[in-house]
């Protein structure tokens, strides 16, 4: 099969198109033709990231260093092993190979059903492949930091970096929660961020959502672009902030279930930025290392015969 090797660290050249075997699915595993994967700002980090870090993550954590980079898919499962009870051939899935355990730039990859090294789920009935791609990661990560501030009906809400793809889905799940949703973003993205249900967007180029005063119960650092220091001066006494900075998101098959059935009501929506053919993965992480991408960067993988 053909997968996006990456051949060393480095600048996005350094991903490379090349022959691999086909993965077979161990007996807790399924093996999934991947339809549509996405390059995520975590892809462009780990592809850059310095080898002598590989080694310290892998003495210290125990994450090895992959040859094909990739979190994000939606495909169809193609073969199962004899545990997997949750799937079956010929269904429609989307999810992420959690745990930094990579592998979605491929035409195949094989995936333990539920568990530490992946989120699958039954792919939203009214989302093509592309948009149900761009969904796991972004979503399960607003969604568990909300639910970790403890967000309430009516509540001020703040997300900060409302435009990228945690924060579009952290402007929905807000509203989804009945919160009243302020997000900020730059110019370009106003009238995006409000599509998404903020009821007041806030440019970061033209104010200073610090100065504002204490008017937030909960402030979502939705992109690590400003310090908890600076953000925490415009939250209420007893206001909880939350970051997607310095703990790493819990995701759940549970979660994703629930997810996948907010796609499906029309409550939560990918937002699609650019759409790239397999072969220009690195073209796409070159879009990404720019740090302004509007939501998800999607690919297109070949269909595989
Ligand atoms: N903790 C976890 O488990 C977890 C999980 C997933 C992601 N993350 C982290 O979360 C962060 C966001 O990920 P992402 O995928 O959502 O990123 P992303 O989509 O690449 O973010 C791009 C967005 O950031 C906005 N932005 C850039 N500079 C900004 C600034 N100074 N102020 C406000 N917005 C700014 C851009 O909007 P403009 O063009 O308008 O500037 C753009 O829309 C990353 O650091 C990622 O590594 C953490």
């Amino acid at each position: 099969m053909k997968a996006v090797v990456l051949t060393k660290s480095g600048p996005p050249e350094v991903l490379q198109v090349r022959d691999v075997d086909k993965p077979i699915p161990r007996d807790h595993e399924v093996l999934i033709k991947i339809h549509a994967a996405t390059v995520t700002r975590g892809d462009a980090i780990l592809r850059r990231l310095n080898p002598l870090v590989w080694v310290l993550m892998r003495l210290f954590m125990g994450f090895k260093r992959k040859k094909v980079l990739g979190h994000e898919l939606a495909g169809m499962v193609e073969s199962v092993g004899k545990d997997v009870k949750l799937f079956k051939p010929g269904d429609e899935v989307f999810g992420t190979t959690s745990g930094l355990a990579m592998g979605s730039y491929a035409e195949y990859v094989c995936l333990p059903e539920d568990g530490k090294y992946s989120v699958l789920a039954p792919k939203p009935s009214n989302l093509t492949f592309e948009q149900a791609a761009a969904v796991p990661i972004g979503a399960m990560t607003a969604l568990h930091f909300l639910e970790k501030a403890n967000i309430q009906n009516g509540q001020e809400v703040l997300v900060y970096g409302a435009s990228g793809s945690v924060g579009s889905y952290g402007v929905q799940f807000a509203k989804h929660f009945g919160a009243h949703v302020t997000g900020v973003c730059s110019t370009a993205n106003l009238e995006l961020v409000r599509s998404l249900g903020a009821g007041r967007v806030i440019d970061y180029t033209e104010e200073d959502v610090t100065e504002s005063g204490p008017t937030y119960d909960v402030i979502f650092n939705a992109v690590g672009k400003i310090s908890k220091s600076r953000l925490k001066k415009a939250l209420k006494q007893n206001g909880v902030y939350v970051s997607v900075i310095g703990s790493m998101a819990k995701e759940t098959h549970e979660g994703l279930v629930f997810i996948k059935e907010l796609c499906e009501s029309g409550e939560i929506k990918p937002v699609i930025d650019r759409r790239y053919e397999f072969e220009q993965i690195p073209e796409a992480h070159r879009y990404v290392d720019q740090g302004h991408k509007k939501g998800n960067v999607v690919i297109t993988v070949p269909y595989a015969n």
